[in-house]
């Protein structure tokens, strides 16, 4: 429609009042052929009033009328609004008008979170539509339309000399050859039938927070076609927004399989006619542009098709023909399982690889997975030889010359220089490793060619390998193929493609480092059942998430090999270890991230790794103080394991040492140690302590306040007590607000001293009931509570109220000590008071059970009652080896300095998202103990908890572990090991923001 021939808003509206008896406001919508405009009426109804182009034929809009009248009782088109006359189409003029009802949804165009359930489930939409359209025909639709997908190549073939970019359109140039080559001799055979045509991300409206379809828009691209175009077009758009566009687009594949059944020539095409779809608006906008520069509504989708088609002609056709099989439960490629079955059939009869049958040799597992113990989280440690090294050890230990293993296992020994940052890292291996001596000879299993062969000498690749070429046999026979990598150089040597090589004949040797790839020893044996086209160097190792399809292309080597099972390494899957942790462990054990639990297995510095070997920043455990597995901690701790573990009935220089050393970083007064196996413990402890010394026995605490599981703890802790499942307090209990300034304080002027009145109130309180105080316990900085910062004054106003009153005060610094806040070395400091017993728990040993009372002499000496305190494991040699060596590496590696450093940053990165998201009500903390409260609501403070989880979640869908916390569990807690660096600070700062800006809802 051209811009001359569109109707005000105001005669909208006045066409509106004739036609329909509707007085409405209007609002312009944003359209390409026909004229929308939006009309909102005094009740708050909602509709659309489209005034079709001048061009269009009355004939085409009744069949939309009768489309939509027909669609209706799929509740997912808008319903038509009839003329006060009763007709479908009224006129304004010589323009035809039609009115439709707004249906409730966002357009997918627009949405900030798109999951891979709302593809599935607009995939299951598209099949819907699709199926009620099979009752539906119209002469009108039988059309020749230049966006039915049906004529790409003649739309691609007329406007491809429009597009300016050249690099452009040699891709695009591409994508129509592959098209016309593959796809078109096809598409006689495919089922045709009146289509939708048009579902792309600005017809399709849904709710963004259920992640589920409500309507379908816009039927004026019907047309009768092939339809399998439908689902097409939305996974072109999907494509389009999509991370990840091939996995985006195989989602909406699944939902419409699940709906409307596709045939298996309509799978082979679909990842070419969705390729087509936006080579078209690639053209149609060329042409458009070429019409009417400076039009916007045109260039919508360049920006993002730009990013996207490169992304596309980098997958094989083939490889997403087998990812939308897999996506609709099939075996991905088509013929793999009648390979495997051959194979399986046929096992008995290959030739032994090694020349020795497996089935007898002793073989040894060779666990290289992110999780085994052969492998060292340094890089540097896994040279060539140092691997070598381990394995023969291994090897030695089982007593077997034959090490093998790896297929389908997830390594982290693959650190590609050229995966792109921001992907996926490939990180499955899917061929099987033998390990052998150098120039071990190689026999080939069964009769095959030499399909291919290379000296893939780049690092870490290859080095030389072979490609043989087999058929299986019987009516239905078809290629696969077997691969050997890390082959001695003289290997290749006089070998030629479509050589013959006879079962049993030697065709190889192992090669060693540096010129097999600069790997440890061993080869590579991998099947293949489609190379994809490439000649020999087909990928060893995968990414986790194509897991599925690629096992289907590369099968277990072994079905070739014969290696017993229980010589293999042991596997176990995820889910295994879910339903044994149900079986075997209470369930309030709880596990995080809900549905989707984290299978972790190696800790290094201040990463995790899970069981694809991805990477996780751990920004949220702050028990690995120094650093995940740190290696001085390790190595101190395993030496003392292998001398002597034993408890505090002996003298041991470890103990004294240590609490020498403590004391020494402690307030002069804070002199006497107890060790215990665990906060709990500790804070127990505590209180024993506190009760002897004072003969009372009330304590008082902190709303929100934990501090340990224990029956007594549990009586302490409000967070419990006053929680799901929790009793109250008992009487000896006495709670006192929580000093959150931000919730609670900001009111008053001097918060500090407000805040510690009130615990005065609670003393008079006590008095009054005739009780006695025995001890004020409470966290420096209470972080179940929610990260919160005490103010002012507060502490040193308590401590002296409780004093007074005959009371202990007990600092829990489980959570705050060493450093954590970066001001301070012990979080008491901050408030220049020091408290009379100090707890220590968490960080203080790297992970290894600990923890420790630390207080006076005099309270130590009215302990020392007739009593002997003795905790089996508390103040165990290796504890107290692990503590102290856990205090050096933190001075050393000035580890307080560093938590500042990266804090401040943090806190740099973090303040602005205030500004940025509403929902951001406070960021606080010091050091590396933050806080950042959401709130639905900045003046009322309403708590915003399913939308702090929902951050944490996608959060962790990025690679970035944090927690929630406080009494709503509203705040997100980042903690994590102490050397998180300034680029991890960043990378959760942008990773949160990214979260916070795909919350659904209102921002
Ligand atoms: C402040 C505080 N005190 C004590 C404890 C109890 O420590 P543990 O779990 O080692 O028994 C915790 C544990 O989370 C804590 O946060």
């Amino acid at each position: 429609m051209t811009r001359d021939s569109r109707l005000s808003l105001a005669e909208a509206s006045a066409v509106a009042e004739r036609l329909y008896h509707i007085r409405a406001r209007a609002f312009d919508l944003p359209s390409e052929r026909d004229q929308n405009v939006l009309l909102e009426s005094e009740s708050g109804e909602r509709f659309v009033l489209k005034l079709a182009n001048p061009a269009e034929r009355r004939e085409v809009l009744e069949a939309e009328c009768a489309v939509m009248l027909h669609l209706e009782p799929t509740g997912l088109t808008p319903r038509l609004i009839r003329t006060v006359e009763g007709s479908a189409i009224g006129r304004h003029g010589s323009r035809f008008v039609r009115l439709i009802s707004v249906l409730p949804g966002t357009t997918l165009g627009t949405a900030r979170l798109h999951t891979d359930a709302l593809r599935r489930d607009l995939g299951r939409a598209v099949g819907r539509l699709g199926r009620a359209l099979t009752s539906f025909d119209h002469p009108a639709f039988h059309r020749d339309f230049h966006w039915d997908l049906a004529n790409a190549e003649r739309v691609i073939g007329t406007y491809l000399p429009l597009v300016a970019d050249t690099a452009l359109a040699q891709r695009l140039a591409a994508f129509a050859a592959y098209h016309r080559a593959h796809v078109v001799p096809m598409l006689p055979q495919f089922r045709r039938g009146v289509i939708h045509g048009d579902a792309n991300d600005y017809n399709v409206l849904i709710d963004e927070a259920r992640q589920s379809v409500t309507g379908i828009l816009d039927f004026g691209d019907m047309v009768y076609s092939h339809i399998v175009n439908d689902v097409a077009i939305a996974m072109a758009y999907v494509a389009l927004s999509a991370d990840d566009p091939l996995a985006a687009a195989a989602a909406v594949v699944a939902g419409h399989h699940e709906t409307r059944p596709l045939t298996e020539p309509e799978l082979e095409a679909l990842f070419s006619l969705m390729c087509m779809r936006l080579c078209m608006s690639a053209c149609v906008a060329a042409k458009q542009t070429a019409e009417r520069p400076g039009d916007d509504y045109l260039r919508i989708s360049q920006g993002p098709l730009a990013r996207t088609l490169p992304i596309l002609a980098a997958i094989h056709p083939r490889f997403a023909h087998y990812t939308f099989r897999d996506a609709c439960g099939l075996p991905p490629v088509p013929h793999a399982p009648r390979v495997t079955a051959w194979l399986a059939e046929q096992s008995a009869r290959f030739a032994p690889l090694i020349g020795r049958d497996l089935r007898t040799t002793p073989v040894a597992a060779i666990d290289l997975s992110a999780g085994g113990p052969l492998v060292s989280s340094e890089p540097s440690e896994n040279t060539p030889a140092e691997l070598d090294r381990r394995i023969q050890r291994q090897l030695a230990e089982r007593g077997a010359t034959i090490g093998a293993g790896g297929y389908d296992e997830a390594r982290l020994i693959y650190a590609w220089p050229d995966e792109p940052t921001g992907t996926e890292p490939r990180t499955i291996h899917i061929g099987l490793d033998l390990s052998l001596a150098p120039g071990s000879p190689l026999h080939a299993p069964l009769d095959g060619v030499v399909h291919g062969f290379e000296n893939a000498a780049a690092h870490h690749d290859y080095g030389p390998v072979i490609v043989l070429r087999h058929r299986t046999e019987g009516p239905d026979a078809v290629e696969f193929y077997s691969l050997y990598g890390h082959l001695s150089v003289d290997s290749l040597e006089g070998l030629r493609v479509g050589q013959p090589i006879a079962k049993g004949a030697v065709f190889a040797r192992v090669g060693s480092a540096p010129s097999n790839g600069d790997w440890w020893t061993h080869v590579h044996v991998q099947l293949v059942t489609d190379l994809l086209d490439v000649p020999c160097n087909v990928d060893g190792v995968v990414r986790a998430s194509q897991r599925r399809v690629w096992k289907s292309l590369c099968p277990d080597p072994n079905l070739i090999l014969g290696i017993r099972m229980e010589e293999l390494p042991r596997q176990v899957p995820t889910s295994a270890i879910a339903a044994a942790r149900h079986a075997h462990v209470g369930d309030n054990v709880r596990v995080s991230y809900g549905a989707h639990p984290l299978n972790i297995v190696r800790g290094y510095q201040q990463y995790l790794y899970d069981d694809a070997a991805h990477r996780f920043i751990d920004a949220y455990n702050n028990v690995a103080h120094v650093g995940h597995c740190h290696p001085r901690v390790v190595r101190a701790v395993s030496d003392q394991l292998a001398v002597l573990n034993t408890n505090t009935r002996y003298l041991q220089v470890q103990l004294t040492e240590y609490a020498e050393q403590l004391t020494a970083l402690l307030p002069a007064s804070l002199s006497v140690c107890y060790f215990t196996a665990s906060g709990s413990e500790a804070n127990e402890l505590a209180l024993r302590l506190a009760r002897t010394r004072t003969g009372a026995r009330d304590v008082i605490v902190m709303d929100s306040a934990y501090h340990g599981h224990t029956t007594t703890l549990i009586d302490i802790s409000p967070y419990k007590h006053a929680g799901p499942g929790g009793e109250g307090a008992p009487d000896w209990v006495h709670r006192s607000p929580l000093p959150d300034v931000y919730r609670a304080g900001g009111a008053h002027a001097d918060p500090g001293s407000w805040f510690a009145s009130r615990v005065g109130e609670v003393i008079g309180d006590l008095a009054a009931k005739g009780r006695r105080l025995s001890a004020y316990i409470a966290e420096t900085c209470p972080s179940v509570g929610g990260q919160i910062m005490l103010p002012k004054g507060f502490l040193a106003d308590v401590y002296a109220r409780v004093r007074a009153a005959g009371g202990i005060c007990i600092a829990d610094e489980v959570q705050t000590g060493f450093g954590r806040l970066g001001t301070h070395f012990w979080a008491f400091e901050a408030h220049d008071v020091t408290p009379d017993i100090v707890v220590l728990g968490k960080p203080i040993a790297n992970g290894y059970p600990m923890g420790a009372v630390i207080t006076t002499r005099a309270i130590a000496d009215s302990f020392d009652n007739g009593m002997e305190f003795f905790s089996t494991f508390g103040g165990s040699t290796a504890a107290c080896v692990a503590g102290r060596m856990t205090l050096q590496v933190t001075l050393d590696e000035e580890l307080q300095r560093h938590a500042l450093l990266v804090g401040e940053r943090l806190l740099s990165g973090l303040k602005p998202l205030m500004g940025e998201f509403e929902i951001v009500g406070d960021v606080r903390g010091s050091g590396l103990f933050l806080g950042v409260e959401l709130v639905r609501d900045r003046h009322t403070l309403e708590p915003a908890p399913d939308e702090a989880t929902f951050v944490v979640d996608r959060m962790r869908q990025r690679g970035v572990l944090v927690g929630t916390d406080g009494p709503y569990h509203n705040v997100i807690k980042i903690r994590g090991p102490m050397p998180l660096s300034l680029g991890d600070a960043d990378q959760v700062v942008d990773t949160l923001a990214r979260a916070l800006r795909e919350l659904p809802g209102p921002r």
